[in-house]
């Protein structure tokens, strides 16, 4: 999935724009949509009915690949302390920053999984002047690579999808490249059909410099799924 624009913001106005975030993230971070969707970790804390020394040892039972089943998992709207998580999920540290502004905003919702007390994934909507209007663009959806094949990426696009349908939007749009047939299946399983080809214009500008350095274009499908459909 290619972004629509990218923005960068520039480096030396980061000081700048955290006080821009922490003020327009202020209301979003309040309202965190944090549920805790699977059983929360046993603290310690003596619970009625039990004894203390008799509860199960802490961490539980963890995965061969590292992965402990037993801790807690969030979803939850990304915070401006998330940037170094998202970074890499967003292929830069400036692009998640955009992110989050464009969240700060509310142009966009971001949403993250926080598994084990590490955010693992990602996906941004946003809401208006993308390339299938009316509709909402979702974009980024990021597992990381060590817990992907786990439902993380499912999670995440229902998450949006229930987002979207709480504002009343009727269908979700994003593009794939034509190319990544494994990914365009990959959301026909999840309700999405292509709706067209589309050529999607990308450009990466400098954070030192604000100079567009690399511009392009993406054949892809832009993809749709009407919300409450199968
Ligand atoms: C695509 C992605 C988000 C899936 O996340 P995930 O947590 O592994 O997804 P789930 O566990 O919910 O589902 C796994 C599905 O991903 C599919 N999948 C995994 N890797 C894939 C790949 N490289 N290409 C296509 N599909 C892939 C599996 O076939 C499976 O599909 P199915 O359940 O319909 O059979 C994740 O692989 C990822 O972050 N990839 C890199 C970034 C990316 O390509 N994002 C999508 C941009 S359009």
């Amino acid at each position: 999935m290619i972004e629509a624009a990218q923005y960068v913001l520039g480096l030396g106005r980061v000081s700048a724009v955290d006080d821009v975030l922490l003020n327009t993230l202020g209301g979003a971070v309040a309202a965190v949509v944090g549920v805790h969707l699977l059983a929360p970790r046993v603290r310690g804390a003596a619970q009625p009915g039990t004894r203390r020394g008799r509860l199960p040892s802490l961490p539980g039972p963890t995965h061969p690949g590292g992965v402990n089943p037993d801790a807690d998992l969030l979803l939850r709207r990304g915070r401006l302390d998330d940037v170094n998580s998202l970074a890499p999920m967003s292929g830069s540290a400036d692009r998640a920053l955009a992110r989050l502004r464009a969240a700060g905003t509310g142009d966009e919702t971001l949403l993250v999984a926080e598994h084990d007390g590490r955010v693992v994934a990602a996906v941004s909507v946003r809401w208006h002047h993308d390339c299938d209007p009316p509709h909402p663009w979702l974009y980024g959806l990021h597992v990381s690579a060590a817990v992907r094949r786990h439902g993380f990426g499912t999670l995440l696009l229902g998450a949006a999808e229930t987002v979207a349908s709480l504002r009343g939007v009727e269908a979700m749009s994003l593009d794939v490249d034509r190319g990544e047939t494994g990914l365009v299946a990959f959301y026909e399983r999840r309700g999405y059909a292509k709706v067209g080809p589309h050529e999607h214009h990308w450009r990466s500008v400098s954070s030192a410099t604000g100079d567009v350095v690399a511009e392009g274009t993406a054949d892809t499908w832009i993809m749709r799924h009407r919300l409450g459909s199968d």
